[in-house]
């Protein structure tokens, strides 16, 4: 199996930093292929705690090598924080850190179109972006003529593009902001040189460096990020990122045909989060929210920003985990609803009375939706301490059988805390009882 991808399939802060730590001492190489600051990955090693933001999972494994691949949309400022911090603290990235020259970055002008754009949009709800300037670096990758790759900061007529760049943006701001912003296109020049100045040592060509790799059958695990409701095309649109966060943007982001990706995890946190904006079905907006909150410590781990919390979406997993072609689930969380007397699935939807089983195309729906729930008992005891599937109270097995059973994929690990040692292993999914897809051809 040398290709494995970790995908979240909800909407984001699923638990995939410690997934990708648990798997990456098992692979040669761990790819970051989307998003950028945007993310923020926890791994826990005993009494330390690393947040990665651009920097693949893998970092914290010696013999691990490290990509940050063409779909990223990077800051190199904060990029080059992350390096340092974790120099600080003994893990040195050269030799084993790789930056694609195709990636795409961000500057100053990204960073205050965010801001001003979701500032200007007041009429209905809002996106609740993480002001990273993800959105505007993809809209210009996409518009390509004010775009600039990381590869391009080496180029003789760089001051020329990125003044030249800085002068339209400026006019383009001004009028959105309805005063004058003025970017200094020679300082940013100056800031954006020195800054590849001391990237330069990891710059490559990491396209090369993948597909020399997958022939020579290495094993590589691609780190997702965000989660498959976040993605831009297959998610729940307008209030997603900006690029392809499910399964299905793994080979475009890294560069790597999808054959060569063999085995998929998704990551499902036991119950559901999300930040920002947007309809969220199961959402608790009440004390039992409020303990799931605080249990989960679900503070934003890029913004602070407190997660909205819920129930468990399988209607919303069954379709992120069909759509990322995901072999096996990773339940994270399971500890945290340790406190509750009963929990609630949400196993369809209803809709203007009728029964929806599959998850709908537009927002407007999702928002219209009365979740229908299957009420499972909890159980009122700890388990962070528990390390073995059978020793899990016998309710905890029955949700996890339940879930496995709704969303159609066995199940390969449980985690039952933050620490690497917090994790149930089961093998061949044994939880599973999972009914396969349904054979029957209904397009
Ligand atoms: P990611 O973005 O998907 O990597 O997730 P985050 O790092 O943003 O958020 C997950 C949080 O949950 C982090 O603080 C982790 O340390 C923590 N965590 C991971 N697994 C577990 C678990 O099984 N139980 C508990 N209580 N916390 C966990
Ligand atoms: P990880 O990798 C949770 C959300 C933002 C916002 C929407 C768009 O840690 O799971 P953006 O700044 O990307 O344009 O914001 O997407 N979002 C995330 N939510 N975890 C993330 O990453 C996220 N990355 C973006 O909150 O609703
Ligand atoms: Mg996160």
């Amino acid at each position: 199996m040398p290709g494995t991808s970790v995908i979240g399939l909800q909407w984001g802060d699923e638990a995939k930093g410690k997934l990708v730590d648990l798997l990456a001492g098992e692979h040669q190489i761990v790819v970051r292929y989307l998003g950028g600051a945007n993310a923020g990955h926890t791994v826990r090693v005993g009494a330390s705690t690393y947040t990665l933001h651009h920097i693949p999972s893998g970092i914290l494994y010696e013999g691990v090598q490290n990509i940050i691949a063409t779909g990223v949309v990077l800051n190199p400022k904060t990029l080059l924080e992350e390096i340092r911090q974790l120099a600080s603290r003994g893990v040195h990235c050269e030799g084993r850190l790789w930056i694609s020259d195709r990636a795409h970055v961000v500057f100053p002008w990204h960073l205050e179109e965010d801001r001003l754009i979701n500032e200007a949009m007041v009429v209905g709800e809002k996106l609740g972006v993480t002001l990273r300037g993800i959105g505007p670096c993809y809209r210009d990758k996409v518009g390509r003529t004010m775009a600039v790759r990381l590869g391009d900061l080496y180029r003789p007529a760089l001051r020329e593009r990125i003044v030249e760049i800085a002068r339209v943006k400026s006019r383009m701001l001004s009028g959105w902001a309805g005063r004058p912003v003025e970017l200094d296109g020679d300082r940013i020049y100056e800031e954006y040189r020195g800054y590849a100045e001391q990237l330069a040592p990891f710059v490559r060509d990491t396209n090369a460096f993948l597909l020399d790799a997958v022939e020579q059958d290495c094993r590589i695990l691609y780190e997702g990020a965000q989660g498959a409701l976040l993605d831009v095309d297959h998610g729940t649109f307008p209030f997603v990122t900006g690029s392809n966060s499910s399964g299905v943007g793994v080979s475009a982001g890294a560069g790597v045909p999808a054959r060569w990706i063999h085995k998929t995890y998704g990551v499902v946190k036991a119950y559901s989060t999300r930040v920002g904006g947007g309809p969220f079905p199961t959402e608790l907006e009440n004390e039992l929210g409020q303990l799931i909150r605080e249990r989960g410590r679900e503070y934003g781990t890029t913004t602070g920003r407190p997660r909205r919390c819920g129930w468990l979406d399988v209607v919303a997993v069954r379709y992120t985990a069909r759509l990322s072609g995901v072999d096996v689930l990773a339940v994270m969380m399971l500890d945290v609803l340790s406190a509750l007397d009963e929990l609630k699935i949400c196993v369809a939807y209803e809709l203007d009375g009728r029964r929806l089983e599959h998850f709908p195309s537009h927002v407007d729906d999702l928002r219209r939706v009365q979740p229908v729930y299957e009420t499972v008992p909890g159980w009122r005891c700890e388990i962070s301490d528990v390390r073995s599937y059978e020793a899990l109270p016998l309710e905890a097995r029955r949700y996890l059988e339940r879930i496995s059973q709704w969303v159609g994929r066995p199940i390969a690990l449980v985690s039952v805390g933050p620490e690497r040692n917090q994790t149930i292993f089961l093998e061949n999914g044994q939880s599973g009882h999972a009914q396969p897809a349904s054979s029957r051809c209904t397009a």
